[in-house]
């Protein structure tokens, strides 16, 4: 907004001067007009609409104890085990810096989980919000790399092996592929090279990317406005006299309470884990990780954090060798695809309703059927293979991309319900 046209500083008590001062020079009321005292939200938001706030929280958690950790960790193959023994047990609340991190670490990949499916029950990635959901995706996948670098810091046994099975991945990329391993770790195997500069987009590189995408993220967002669980869009239906949606109200103070609910229950939850299953039976933090790396002892059973052992259970469940090229590279291809794939949901997806409340059963049960096979693939990946579990793997990574491929036509086909004209309160 130029200058000229902002608003005088009002309700700010005592406060109007310097605040009037500092918006001659800086857009900082009109900022906080267009962003929260006058976003106009639709009405009827629910529990679903909570993970954004608190994907918010929880980098915020993730950046402030990732500071204090970097205080006291050592880049160093030879030290870094040590330095997070030394953090556990010497550093003044070390232990609860680092718990609360590798905690955070997997609420993370929660609230993103939850927030995704939250876009796919309403339409929140269809027209006009395709960018609200190509920047999500790009923060997905920043998110990934972040966890999978930060994953190597502690130096201990599935620390190592992990970034080596993963990095060997990339070995298999036909012609390329054994320099660009090289190139990645810095070294033939995984060495103090590779620490340092993992530490290295760890600490700075990803965190500026997710931060800048997180901006553009709620940018986006705010310039079309929100979606809802009625899937309608609350611009279409304003006030005559004043031009604010019927269906809106002010993000602040209504969402700011609502948010602020949703953060204490989940800062109790997130404490409850913190203080007393911070390891979370070896899901949060792998028990092989509490023995420090030994390049000459492979681990019996290489499995990644939960979160990525849905696409790693992908990637096991290519088995045939098929037009000369090796089972292990359609794995790497199909699990790269499997991420990549819902950067298209917006243009896949052809229903006339954006949300679940008004589609018809084929899209309800496609959803259903795609979060079941999503959950199977993820537990898969945590196990060893057997003749079985591979088989079950193969069955669920089909559904799971017949899911998207045959989203234009089950999703024209279906048989959906009319939407209503203004939002629903239930
Ligand atoms: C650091 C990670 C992320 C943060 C902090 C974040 C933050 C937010 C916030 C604050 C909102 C508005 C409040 C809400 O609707 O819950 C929002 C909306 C949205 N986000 Fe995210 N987000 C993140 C990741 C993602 C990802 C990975 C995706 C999907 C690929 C995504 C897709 C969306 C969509 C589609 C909306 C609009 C929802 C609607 O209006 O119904 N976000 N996000």
């Amino acid at each position: 907004m130029a200058a000229a046209e902002k608003q005088p500083v009002t309700g700010a008590g005592p406060f109007n001067g310097i605040l009037t001062w500092v918006d001659a020079r800086f857009p900082l009321v009109s900022t906080w007009r267009e962003h929260l005292a006058e976003y106009y939200a639709p009405k009827n938001f629910n529990f679903w609409y909570y993970f954004g706030s608190l994907a918010l929280l929880v980098l915020g958690i993730q950046i402030a104890t990732g500071i204090v950790l970097t205080m006291n960790y050592k880049p160093d193959a030879n030290l870094a085990f040590g330095a997070v023994e030394y953090i556990m047990r010497e550093v003044p609340w070390g232990w609860l810096m680092r718990y609360m991190h590798s905690t955070g670490a997997s609420a993370f990949f929660i609230c993103i989980y939850l927030h995704m499916f939250r876009g796919m029950l309403y339409g929140s990635h269809r027209k006009p919000r395709e960018l609200v959901w190509i920047f999500g995706m790009l923060i997905f996948l920043a998110l990934m790399g972040e966890a999978f670098f930060g994953y190597l810091l502690p130096w201990g046994q599935m620390s190592y092996w992990g970034a080596q099975v993963i990095v060997n991945l990339f070995a298999a990329i036909p012609f390329i592929g054994p320099d660009l391993a090289i190139w990645i770790r810095g070294d033939y195997v995984i060495s103090d090279a590779t620490l340092n500069r993992f530490f290295a987009f760890h600490v700075i590189l990803l965190p500026l990317v997710l931060l800048a995408l997180v901006g553009a993220h709620v940018l986006a967002l705010h310039e079309v406005g929100s979606n809802n669980p009625d899937g309608i869009e609350i611009k279409n239906r304003k006030d005559p006299k004043t031009g604010i949606p019927l269906d809106g109200i002010p993000f602040h103070p209504y969402y700011t309470v609502k948010d602020i609910f949703g953060v204490a229950v989940f800062l109790f939850l997130f404490a409850i884990v913190v203080f007393f299953a911070p390891e979370m039976g070896g899901y949060f933090l792998e028990h092989n990780n509490f023995v420090a790396a030994d390049p000459l002892k492979t681990p019996q059973h290489i499995a990644p954090v939960w979160y990525f052992t849905p696409y790693y259970s992908i990637l096991r469940a290519n088995t045939i060798n098929f037009l000369w090229v090796d089972a292990k590279v359609w794995g790497v291809i199909a699990m790269g695809i499997s991420v990549m794939i819902f950067f298209l949901l917006p243009w896949l997806d052809r229903s006339p309703a954006k949300s679940i409340r008004y589609r018809g059963p084929i899209f309800k049960f496609a959803l259903a059927l795609f979060v079941v096979c999503f959950l199977i693939l993820g537990y898969l990946g945590t196990q060893t293979v057997t003749e079985g579990r591979t088989l079950l793997a193969q069955v669920c990574t089909v559904i799971y991309f017949l899911f998207f491929l045959l989203m234009p036509w089950y999703t024209k086909i279906d048989k959906c319900s009319p939407e209503p004209e203004r939002v629903t309160m239930r």
